[in-house]
């Protein structure tokens, strides 16, 4: 017994983890171990030896046990320590300044001219970037031959070899998304569709992204003069002024008949652009009563519905409320300029709030 006593305890005093420590307890005073098995001899001994013997078994496996616990509880102990020392932390080191990102002006002006819009009862539609040929095109009587396309500078996406299909292209405008509106829900409608398009163009006032507003208003009693007044209104909201000057240009889109462009007055002294001011103007949309043949090819009765559309150029309108000379900054990602134009995090535009605080 005396030897039993020596081996395991000896061994509980080695033991560097509790898997060992487990496999000792199980060896030593489990319902097969060593200690059950002196016990089971117990039977075969006389009345006096089992006297003396039967205590003394179970003081040596209560000595076991405590050892064990007692081991088991150091090790614990030791594990925390150890923790404790590699996740030390200095917490009376000073912390880092707060660094907080700020709102991208074309972020802004999205959300600006999304709460005008709402006002004017335009809910906001969405379309893929990557576009299908048919409804970036074809289906805004852009067809195959019409130089428009050329005029566009499209990025197409790459086609599979012996893929004969016309090939996908990065939308070159939001005007797409008017197909996609009247597909989707019919007439009337009234929606605006922002985001990003596509031109393979870059100098001071493009970039080979950029975004547009698409606007669409279908219904059985619409005319141009409902267009301009909603342009107007538009205008005076986002740029918070009664005298923004307007030119209505005649122009000529494919997809609309008759077609404006508008530009504001502005200048452009020194490196500086001004709104409402100088000698200069700034186009800033492309317009018109929404063609027949696309009001056909959204799957709506053109003898019964006709509507206008708008596509307003959304970092150009950046540009001239916030004062930003140069378009190609808005895509450089610099810190330093997204710190000094960037808007703050919790300002959310809303007419009764103001638009910019
Ligand atoms: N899609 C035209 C462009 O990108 C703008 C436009 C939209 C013109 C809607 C008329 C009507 O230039």
């Amino acid at each position: 017994m005396d030897d039993l006593k020596a081996k395991y305890l000896g061994q509980i005093a080695e033991a560097g983890d509790e898997s060992t420590l487990e496999a000792i307890r199980v060896a030593a005073v489990g319902k097969k171990g060593e200690v059950a098995l002196k016990m089971r001899e117990l039977g075969k001994m006389t009345p006096e030896e089992r006297q003396v013997a039967g205590p003394a078994l179970n003081a040596l496996k209560d000595e076991i046990n405590s050892a064990l616990s007692a081991k088991k509880a150091a090790l614990a102990d030791a594990a925390l320590d150890e923790r404790l020392r590699t996740e030390w932390l200095d917490v009376t080191l000073p912390t880092r300044a707060r660094r907080q990102g700020s709102i991208h002006p074309v972020s802004q002006a999205t959300e600006e001219l999304t709460a005008i819009f709402a006002e004017l009862g335009f809910s906001v539609a969405e379309g893929p970037r990557i576009e299908t040929d048919w409804h970036n095109f074809d289906a805004l009587n852009i067809p195959g031959h019409h130089p428009a396309r050329a005029e566009m500078d499209t990025f197409y996406m790459h086609r599979a070899e012996g893929d004969n299909r016309p090939p996908h292209v990065l939308r070159t405008h939001t005007s797409p998304v008017q197909i996609r509106s009247m597909e989707l829900q019919g007439a009337p409608i009234r929606v605006i569709c922002p985001g990003g398009v596509y031109r393979a163009d870059y100098d001071q006032t493009h970039t080979p992204m950029f975004h547009q507003v698409e606007g669409l208003a279908i219904d059985k009693d619409i005319s141009m003069a409902n267009l301009k007044w909603v342009l107007e209104e538009f205008v005076k909201a986002f740029f918070e002024v009664d005298d923004v000057e307007l030119r209505f240009r005649a122009s000529h889109f494919p997809f609309t008949e008759p077609s404006a462009e508008v530009d504001i007055r502005c200048s452009w002294d020194n490196g500086q652009l001004k709104i409402g001011e100088g000698d200069d103007w700034m186009e800033i949309l492309g317009s018109g009563m929404v063609h027949p043949k696309v009001i056909a090819a959204g799957g709506i009765d053109p003898e019964v519905y006709q509507g206008f559309a708008f596509g307003i150029g959304i970092d150009r309108l950046a540009m001239l409320k916030y004062g930003i000379p140069d378009l190609r900054a808005f895509f450089d990602s610099d810190l330093r300029w997204l710190r000094h134009y960037g808007f703050a995090a919790l300002d959310m535009p809303n007419l009764h709030g103001g638009l910019s605080r």
